[in-house]
């Protein structure tokens, strides 16, 4: 294969006419560094779904209809663009508006740096403030901004802009949340997270102006549910408080169940979902019975494929003391199978996540042949298995896992 750079992968990403939304890819980091190289990546049914649309015209009264995906989002090519690419799901969706991402972004971080109370709060890592001051000299553009681009890209000007907004809160508390314990993040609490909780009375006057930004955001979502007359809105905002509220890990798993129902809250997963549901604009029931199965797999999905991606990123971070746990499936498989080496765990993960993502194709080739779910059902599926692909392609292009000598020339 050609090497990858920044040409080449521009070129490759998406048809020609897509190019002027490109949001710039400039790093590529091959994680798995040629240790599963005897693993073929499967051949799955979904791809050709994908393609032709098959899923956006299931549960129709004529399901010759073509629902077409919204006109915010551009496909993307991750291994027609020669990326180190590793899932069985090969094609992208990337939103239009990843600028807007960036400015919301930037915006909010330098509010939590100038506020007083997010300067006030820490023990012994870093401040809120600190913490996102960090994020706003790092290279922003090429950090975790992209994760709302590439997992939630159907979504129109303003619900972007709010899931920006929203993720700057999940990414910034996540790293407080991963130095300290749990006392520390009470205060995170008390400032912050319970402003988003319902019920919230004109007692709780905001007393900075990231404190009445964060109530104008949340007033903000909560007015897109007014006006689509679903609940989407108040779902993500409550999946969001809910995973500022999970405990602690315990201090080693019994078997793989044990740790994945732990990670899919820690990986914030059903948050995840409750952004798709948003940026879709949909009312389905995620928890609906019929759905049960693919959603458990893409949980476990998101949540292995992530820890494949950033596990030398966090197994560095561990060993420094910078966080306080190592949750990481790799490290859990290390363990259980009484590996040797961490490359063979890491190989032993990826044939996991092939495995899932087997697993994933049989359930959607079962759904077909029921044909049982709605058309609202079913694009919800096709769009969550953008959050998966979604999901590898940003950890394969941010800076964040890899780091400098990644950086395509
Ligand atoms: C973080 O997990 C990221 C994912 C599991 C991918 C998709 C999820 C989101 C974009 C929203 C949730 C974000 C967080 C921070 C849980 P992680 O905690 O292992 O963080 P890291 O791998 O980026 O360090
Ligand atoms: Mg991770």
């Amino acid at each position: 294969m050609t090497k990858a750079s920044v040409y080449r992968v521009k070129e490759g990403l998406s048809s020609t006419t897509d190019q002027e939304y490109q949001f710039p890819v400039n790093y590529s980091y091959d994680y798995l560094n040629g240790c599963t190289s005897y693993l073929m990546l499967p051949s799955l049914n979904l791809n050709d779904h994908l393609q032709s649309k098959r899923f956006l015209r299931m549960g129709t009264l004529d399901n010759r209809d073509i629902i077409n995906r919204s006109d915010h989002a551009i496909d993307i090519h991750p291994i027609r663009a020669g990326l180190p690419w590793t899932s069985g799901i090969q094609t992208c969706r990337q939103n239009k508006y990843w600028r807007l991402t960036i400015d919301t972004t930037r915006f909010f971080l330098e509010h939590f740096v100038a506020d007083e109370s997010a300067q006030q709060i820490f023990k012994s890592g870093l401040s809120i403030s600190q913490i996102a001051r960090k994020e706003l000299l790092e290279n922003l553009d090429e950090g975790w901004v992209k994760y709302p681009v590439y997992l939630f890209p159907e979504s129109d000007r303003e619900r972007t802009r709010l899931l920006a907004a929203i993720n700057v809160f999940i990414f910034v508390f996540d790293e407080f949340w991963e130095m300290h314990d749990i006392d520390s993040f009470t205060s995170v609490h008390a400032e912050f997270v319970s402003r988003m909780t319902s019920g919230i009375t004109s007692s709780d006057e905001p007393k900075s102006t990231l404190q009445s930004l964060i109530d104008q955001a949340i007033l903000d979502i909560r007015k897109t549910d007014f006006v689509s007359g679903n609940t989407a809105g108040q779902e993500m905002i409550d999946m969001m408080v809910r995973f500022f509220s999970r405990p602690p890990p315990p201090t080693e798993y019994k078997d793989m169940e044990e740790f994945l129902l732990y990670r899919h809250e820690d990986a914030a997963v059903p948050y995840v979902l409750s952004c798709t549901k948003f940026a879709l604009n949909s009312s389905v029931d995620i928890d609906s019975p019929r759905l049960a199965r693919y959603i458990r797999l893409l949980k476990d999905q998101v949540s292995v494929a992530n820890d494949l991606g950033s596990w030398e990123k966090e197994k560095q971070a561990y060993l420094l003391g910078k966080t306080l746990y190592l949750i990481n499936a790799v490290d859990v498989i290390k363990d259980l199978f009484k590996l040797q080496t961490d490359q063979a765990a890491v190989a032993m993960t990826q044939a996991f996540q092939l495995q899932i993502e087997t697993e994933i194709d049989i359930e959607l080739e079962r759904l077909i042949a029921e044909d049982a779910l709605t058309s609202e059902e079913w694009r919800f599926i096709d769009a969550t298995l953008h959050v998966m692909s979604g999901s590898v392609f940003a950890a394969i292009i941010m800076s964040r896992y890899g780091g400098e000598r990644c950086r395509l020339t």
